[in-house]
């Protein structure tokens, strides 16, 4: 059985969950304020979910997702993750995070950034561009006609493979962009952000993008 660390259970991170535990994975989530204030997503998800702290979910993961705000991400554990596959959904609101010159001069990326953080971790970009709810209602299965795609992007080809896979299982198609540093490609505000697209209309997207906003 794979377990599913998830650091984050807000939109996103409930939405991966309640997808994950449909498909057979085990979960273990977390948040800033405490498992305590998480047993009523426990409740609803049922008896594949447990709710810990950060470390804790980061330590029972065999690969694991990070889904807080971007301003946050300094507090992610790194001992815990060593050596595991990160999904990134992180999004730069900076009217939320605060200002971070590297990604305004488009030297960074949010992903980059967070691999920066978790230099032991293999990072990858996922399920960034798509609104929270679509997660529950937008995936199909595999071979369906204009089936809906999702970018990914890591520096280890092996993460790339493990969210092309999760992604299928889930319900998407996938675009790999290729390393880290191209997922700008993706962030927020360009072409492909947050608009329905199968993988031929994605990677039309990808390759339109202007590198800063
Ligand atoms: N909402 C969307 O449709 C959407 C779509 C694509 C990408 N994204 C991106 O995905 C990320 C998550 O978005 P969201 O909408 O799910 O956010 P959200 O609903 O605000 O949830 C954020 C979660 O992160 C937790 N968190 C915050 N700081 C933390 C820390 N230091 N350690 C552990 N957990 C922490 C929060 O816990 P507490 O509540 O306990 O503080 C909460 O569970 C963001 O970067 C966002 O830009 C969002």
């Amino acid at each position: 059985m794979t377990t599913i660390g998830i650091i984050g259970a807000g939109h996103i991170g409930s939405q991966i969950a309640r997808k994950a535990v449909q498909r057979g994975y085990d979960v273990v989530i977390s948040n800033s304020r405490g498992p305590e204030t998480l047993t009523g997503l426990v409740a609803e998800l049922g008896p594949r979910t447990r709710a810990a702290t950060p470390a804790e979910a980061a330590a029972a993961g065999d690969f694991a997702v990070v889904t807080v705000p971007l301003r946050s991400i300094g507090d992610l554990p790194v001992q815990p993750l060593e050596g595991k596959i990160v999904i990134d959904t992180n999004n730069y609101h900076w009217e939320r995070d605060g200002r971070f010159p590297e990604l305004d001069s488009g030297q960074a990326t949010t992903s980059g950034l967070l691999q920066k953080h978790l230099p032991t971790s293999k990072v990858a970009k996922g399920f960034n561009h798509i609104m929270a709810k679509e997660i529950g209602t937008d995936g199909a299965p595999a071979g369906t006609a204009n089936r809906r795609a999702l970018a990914t992007a890591s520096d280890y080809p092996e993460a790339a493979e493990l969210v092309t896979r999760f992604y299928d299982e889930v319900g998407f198609d996938t675009v790999n962009i290729g390393p880290l540093s191209e997922s700008w490609r993706v962030e927020r505000d360009r072409p492909a952000y947050v608009v329905r697209q199968n993988a031929a209309e994605l990677t039309e997207n990808l390759a339109r993008a202007p590198r800063t906003i």
